[in-house]
């Protein structure tokens, strides 16, 4: 490989501060940065520490002043409510102006967090730019949670203000948010001063007194409110995400390295300009959602669709085609399952051949492992690139990319290419020494982590450090396995923690084994990821019952499963388990949850040298071939 992406990601290891300084003109600062990094608090670094910027003026004012009040900033399509509205660059800045009186006026200042709890409506995003508008930490959290969950990050976050909506619309169900809203806050130690309410056409909220007020209503009355300019350093979000036990981490955004790392990847990974349509079909909850919905597209002066609806049913396989053409897309990201939902109800793509897709340039997935097939059913459909990429939320941008708008490499299906200018990527055996390619290991990334990177975990360094830096010291330990080919390829082959990806969300098996045993009749359990055609994974529970215990299966896994969807949402999909009598151990005690997961995926495996009781594993086996799996009967 030699050309212009070498050339930028050797310069981006070789001289980081030129090579961000740089990027950094592209946004607009109240005041200059004077230093790029400042590294004199290792393990921990800042970009543009001494810069102040503001990252709604960035994404919004900037735009107006520069000719853009009239052109559509949001293009909200919306099949669950058969709506589609266009809302410009001026429009979007009036209105969260407003939202951020709104929020000033109730006593919402620089450094104040706020909860955000909202479906796929402008209104989600107008209430994240308000709170970047006035320097709140708002803190989105994704609506498929249950109750349980976000009184945990409300607890965490402990915010002033908490935003909802009556409710969201899943398909053809109508969720109500708000009985949601109030158990939680019922749950948490920490309680809001006030909630603000969106009344949604199809479900009206019954509000609380004293607690609750209505959006409409405040907005009417509010005085808009300017941006304030914010260190760089400042935080702009916490984003929570699942870690390897029930306590998510609270991934902490600074204001100035987001913006121009964000800024830099429109152009040169997703090949934007501004001005052109780009569309993450994703949700305002996850890292992608803030990511590349939100922020990146209107920090570059692109339109971004925000889309209320699935890859399927709403109404039919054609939906994304539909909008891509309807809305002229020219770069469409999402995960892989969406793309999987899509071909197993359209094998042959028919439904494409009704939409007019000349104007798509790119399909970029992100969020599970693209396997092969997927990447050849979509790229022969859709001719044209479909560029795999891999990253975290604790990245909140690309680690591995390939680079639409600075060099198109070769694809290699399987492979996320290569590492992002930045990202100093190394393979690491278990000592910590970096292995050849061609070798399979832990992937860390060499400190520093570039712009845009968590700086820390919400009011929380010493967890940063014990969870990311301390297992490999000088690098961060990313969570994924992989290798690099004789190319310097990268490929990424699974979590080595306890992380599992479900339809492209990333959810804890810990916390799911924390819900299992709070059951009376359970004495242990461990829950696995099984592969699944189209989720990609599925959470899978093997349960041991407390001696004395007679239970009927079919009625415990109902009742586990019913746990699991009050306490951490039906986005789990823990819909499987079976009753065991014991579980396969080291002799030390440690649960041997990788071989139970091999067995699961029909895998070879090779019986631990450590194990207890090598019998148990044929028990596991025969537990999932009556559940309809197809484990290997012996290692
Ligand atoms: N609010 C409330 N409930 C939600 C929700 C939300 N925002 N999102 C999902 N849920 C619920 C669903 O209704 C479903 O409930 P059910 O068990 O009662 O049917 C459950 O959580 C599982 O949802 P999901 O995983 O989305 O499954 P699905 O069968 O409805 O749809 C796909 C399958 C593949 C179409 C869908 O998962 C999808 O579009 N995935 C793409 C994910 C994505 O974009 N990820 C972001 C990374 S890029
Ligand atoms: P999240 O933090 O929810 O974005 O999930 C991040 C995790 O998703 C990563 O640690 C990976 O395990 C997985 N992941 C994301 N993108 C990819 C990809 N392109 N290939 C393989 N795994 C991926």
């Amino acid at each position: 490989m030699a050309g212009e992406y070498q050339a930028a990601y050797d310069e981006s290891i070789r001289n980081p501060e030129r090579f961000w300084g740089t990027a950094g003109e592209a946004v607009q600062w109240y005041q200059r940065f004077t230093r790029v990094l400042d590294d004199s608090r290792r393990p921990f670094y800042s970009w543009f520490p001494d810069g102040e910027l503001n990252t709604c003026y960035n994404a919004l004012d900037w735009h107006i002043e520069q000719g853009r009040a009239d052109q559509t900033a949001i293009i909200y399509d919306s099949p669950v409510t058969r709506v589609v509205r266009y809302i410009t660059y001026r429009e979007l800045r009036d209105d969260v102006a407003r939202f951020a009186g709104v929020l000033r006026g109730l006593g919402v200042a620089r450094g104040d967090t706020v909860i955000i709890y909202m479906p796929m409506i402008p209104e989600a995003v107008v209430a994240m730019l308000a709170c970047a508008r006035i320097g709140a930490v708002h803190s989105v959290v994704f609506g498929g949670f249950a109750p349980h969950e976000l009184a945990v990050r409300i607890d965490d976050a402990k915010p002033k203000v908490m935003l909802s909506a009556s409710c969201g619309i899943e398909g053809k169900k109508v969720i109500e948010y708000h009985p949601l809203l109030d158990r939680a806050i019922e749950l948490a130690g920490h309680k809001p001063d006030r909630c603000v309410i969106l009344q949604r056409p199809q479900a009206t909220a019954p509000l609380v007194p004293d607690r609750d007020l209505d959006w409409t209503t405040l907005l009417a009355e509010a005085e808009p409110a300017d941006c304030v300019p914010l260190l760089a350093t400042d935080p702009l979000y916490i984003l929570y995400t699942s870690g390897t036990t029930g306590l998510p981490k609270g991934v902490v955004r600074d204001n100035g390295g987001h913006a121009v790392a964000l800024h830099w990847s429109m152009r040169h990974i997703y090949g934007m300009e501004p001005g052109e349509v780009y569309w993450a079909a994703s949700d305002v909850g996850w890292v992608v959602g803030h990511s590349y919905i939100v922020y990146a597209p209107l920090l570059y002066g692109c339109t971004t669709v925000l889309y209320e609806g699935k890859p399927v049913g709403t109404p039919d396989p054609g939906a994304f085609w539909r909008v891509i053409s309807q809305h002229a897309v020219k770069a469409l990201f999402t995960a892989p399952t969406a793309i999987r939902a899509i071909k197993r109800e359209d094998p042959e793509g028919k439904y494409l051949q009704q939409y007019d897709l000349s104007r798509f340039e790119y399909l970029f997935l992100a969020g599970e492992r693209l396997d092969p097939d997927t990447y050849h059913w979509a790229s022969n459909l859709l001719k044209v690139p479909v560029i795999d990429h891999w990253w975290q939320t604790e990245t909140g941008w690309a680690i591995a990319a390939n680079y639409a708008g600075l060099e198109m490499l070769p694809i290699k299906p399987g492979s996320p290419t290569t590492p992002v200018p930045g990202y100093e990527v190394a393979i690491l055996d278990g000592e910590g020494r970096e292995l050849p390619p061609g070798k399979e290991g832990v992937i860390g990334i060499r400190l520093p982590l570039p712009p845009g990177t968590f700086p820390t975990l919400w009011q929380n360094d010493a967890k940063y450090v014990e969870s990311y830096l301390d297992p490999f010291p000088g690098y961060y330990f990313t969570g994924d396995g992989g290798y690099f080919d004789e190319d310097g390829y990268l490929y990424v082959m699974g979590r080595v923690d306890d992380v599992i990806n479900v339809a492209g969300h990333r959810l804890s098996t810990g916390a799911m084994e924390e819900v299992v045993a709070q059951h009376p009749d359970v004495a242990e359990c461990a829950v696995i990821g099984v592969e699944d055609n189209l989720k990609g994974q599925l959470p899978f529970g093997f349960v041991v019952l407390k001696a004395g215990v007679e239970r009927d299966e079919a009625g415990l896994v109902a009742e586990l499963v019913r746990s699991i969807r009050d306490q951490i949402g039906a986005v789990a999909c823990f819909k499987q388990a079976a009753v065991v009598k014991r579980l396969p151990k080291t002799r030390s005690g440690k649960i041997l949850r990788g071989t139970m997961r091999k067995i699961a995926d029909g895998q070879s495996y090779s019986v631990p040298s450590t194990i207890d009781d090598p019998a148990i594993l044929g028990e596991i086996a025969a537990a999932l071939r009556e559940k309809g799996f197809e484990p290997l009967s012996q290692g």
